[in-house]
């Protein structure tokens, strides 16, 4: 099935509520925990960055891992930011000195003062119409040892297979929710693209993807030898 693209920026104020609100506690929960299962031993970042935060489950999620890093979330849409900025308000407890930014940008346009620990993103590349986007702005962002995890849909084989996804994993949603999903498995990367991607990039060295449910991908860093 060709990939069909969806708006890159998540900016109308009713898909925004509705994805806000939505419970995505069993797939965020199990995705940080395969994020959990592949980081290195004792690895404690001093610097994060989120990339594509929207409003902030994810986000919350790496601050309470990290609760003591430096973090850093961008994503284009005012309103989401805003979300985001809202739920870390109330969670951070601001240690003397730590850092907590959000940034109202394109990942296209993110060039960041200093290269960050660990590069998170979850659910934004799909809606790159330039994937190379994203990767070089992943790889503006790192250093050596930095480590990369980075999760999103794929692309079903079908239309069928769509429509089947969605009635078996948001078929409790409001409208809004599931034209957005579908409309996300539609124009998201397919497993064989991503691989292409990291060899154009020359990051096939450096990550392990793999596909981890019927319809997410993980992609992270190799153990450095
Ligand atoms: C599906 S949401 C994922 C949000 C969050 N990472 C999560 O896991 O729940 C995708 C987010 O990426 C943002 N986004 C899409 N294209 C972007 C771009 N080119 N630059 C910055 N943010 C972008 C959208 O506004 C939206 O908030």
């Amino acid at each position: 099935m060709i990939r069909i693209p969806e708006p890159e920026l998540m900016n109308d104020p009713t898909q925004v509520e509705s994805y806000a609100q939505a419970d995505f506690e069993t797939a965020h929960s199990f995705l940080i925990r395969k994020f959990q299962d592949r980081l290195p031993q004792r690895f404690s970042p001093v610097s994060v960055l989120d990339l594509g935060c929207g409003p902030g489950d994810m986000s919350s999620r790496l601050y309470s891992q990290f609760p003591n890093a430096n973090f850093t979330f961008v994503d284009g849409s005012a309103f989401m930011l805003d979300l985001c900025k809202k739920r870390m308000d109330i969670m951070v407890l601001k240690k003397r000195n730590q850092k907590i930014e959000f940034k109202k940008e394109l990942v296209q346009e993110f060039v960041p003062e200093s290269s960050y620990d660990l590069v998170f993103s979850n659910s934004l590349l799909h809606h790159l119409h330039d994937p190379f986007e994203f990767w070089a702005a992943v790889q503006r962002s790192i250093h050596p040892d930095s480590f990369i995890f980075i999760s999103d849909l794929m692309r079903p084989d079908s239309l069928n297979m769509a429509n089947h996804l969605v009635e078996r994993y948001a078929n409790n949603e409001p409208e809004v929710l599931k034209r957005d999903f579908f409309n996300s498995l539609l124009a998201a990367y397919r497993l064989e693209e991503i691989k292409e991607m990291l060899e154009i990039v020359r990051l096939d060295s450096k990550l392990n993807l793999e596909p981890i449910t019927d319809r997410h991908w993980i992609c992270y860093s190799k153990p450095r030898l």
